[in-house]
This record gives C-alpha cells, sequence and structure tokens, in this order.
C-alpha cells in the first residue's frame, strides 16, 4: 500500500533537497527532518500501549509506543542520516542494516551486508531517500520478509512512478510512505527531476 504524503513543509524540505547548493552536511540534516515526518505519518493509527508511571500527582498509566518493537533498517549508504533522524523520536527501537548498491549499467541491486536484530514479532521499518527502479527496495523487502517480521514498512524520499508500480505490485502487504512521487526515470535510471545521487550528495563523493 503506497501513502504519498501531501504537505507544504514536506514539499519544502524535498525541494531543498534538490537545490545543488545545499552541501553535504545541510543534505544529511534535511534527511533527517524528512524521515521524522515520514515516521510521524507511518505511525498515525500505532497503538499505544498503557504504562503506569510516576507523575508529579502520583502514578497514572499513559500511553506509550513500545519502542523496543520497532526496527529501522536503514539500506546503505543514502538511507544512514534517515536513521540518525528516527532515532531521535525513538531512542529505544533497535536497528538493523542492509548495505546494497545498485550496479549502473544494469540497475541490478547487490546486497553486500545484511545485520538484522530479531524481526519477529516486531515491526521493520525500511530506510532509504530513493525508490528509483524499485529493484533494491524490492529485493530488501524479500530479504527481512524472510525473518518473518510482524509488520514492514518503507519510508522514502523520492520515488519514480514506475518504482512506486513494481514494489506494490510485488509487495502489496508493504505500507510505503513518500515525500514526493516525482516525474519518471531518465534511460540511466534516475528519477527526474529527483535529486541527485543521495549518496553521493549525502556523503561528498562522486
Ligand atoms: C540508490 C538509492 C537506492 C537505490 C534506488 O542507492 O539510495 O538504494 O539506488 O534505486 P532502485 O530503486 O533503482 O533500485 P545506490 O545503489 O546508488 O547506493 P548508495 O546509497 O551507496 O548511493
Amino acid at each position: 500500500m503506497i501513502h504519498a504524503i501531501h504537505h507544504p513543509l514536506i514539499k519544502d524540505l524535498v525541494n531543498r533537497l534538490r537545490d545543488i547548493q545545499t552541501d553535504s552536511a545541510t543534505f544529511r540534516h534535511l534527511l533527517q527532518e524528512v524521515a521524522r515526518l515520514l515516521l510521524y505519518e507511518a505511525l498515525k493509527e500505532w497503538q499505544l500501549q498503557p504504562n503506569r508511571i510516576q507523575t508529579w500527582i502520583g502514578k497514572k498509566e499513559f500511553g506509550f509506543i513500545e519502542q523496543e518493537k520497532i526496527v529501522f533498517i536503514p539500506i546503505l549508504r543514502a538511507g544512514l542520516p534517515m536513521l540518525e533522524g528516527v532515532l531521535e523520536l525513538l531512542p529505544k527501537a533497535k536497528s538493523g542494516f542492509l548495505a546494497m548498491k545498485r550496479n549502473e549499467e544494469t540497475l541490478q541491486p547487490t546486497i553486500f551486508y545484511k545485520r538484522f536484530p530479531q524481526l519477529q514479532g516486531n515491526t521493520a521499518v525500511l530506510l532509504d531517500p530513493m525508490l528509483a527502479t524499485g529493484g533494491s527496495l524490492s529485493d530488501a523487502i524479500e530479504v527481512v520478509k524472510a525473518d518473518k517480521p510482524e509488520k514492514i514498512l518503507s519510508l522514502n524520499v523520492i520515488a519514480a512512478p514506475e518504482g512506486v508500480e513494481a514494489v506494490s505490485r510485488k509487495h502489496p502487504d508493504v505500507e510505503v510512505f513518500i515525500a514526493q512521487i516525482d516525474q519518471k526515470l531518465n534511460d540511466k535510471g534516475f528519477i527526474i527531476p529527483g535529486l541527485g545521487d543521495a549518496g553521493d550528495r549525502a556523503f561528498h563523493t562522486e
């Protein structure tokens, strides 16, 4: 299920990412902010768990998010700044890691490293700024599914319609939250207008 977010604040942050004058530090900071807003949307219907706490007027019960049941999984490299952002909101959540690289000619992704904590009974939240052909996200979802999480969410900043279509066809059970769906992919598999190569822009490489 695809959720495209329509909010002026999110659009403004995404469009600042597109600006070539945005330096790497600011780029990473903007990715953190967008990730937090996407998480806010993604947890809209989340069930709070009652917990008794000591307040200034005695012991009372309030609802909290069971952070330990959430596992954030950034897709390296470009997903890393997003992890920083969401962990500030949910510092007790766990993190797993998936290193993937898309071949620039064939556009096929390869997985180089995978390290997940227990996913069974938990919610896995994939983090990647870019959803282009959808190959990386589809493969990442397959790998995550093998560990049988209770639920899978994905937070993505910019997507191409082709990638959105591919992921929703292969994984209709996954909830994908996207800040911006752009016009198309070009013949090199880049999102147009997009923001260039998010990994390079975030980490000052080319
Ligand atoms: C980019 C991006 C996604 C993937 C999207 O990563 O961050 O992971 O490509 O493309 P797809 O939808 O066509 O699979 P890349 O492989 O360039 O690695 P990087 O994060 O290290 O730059």
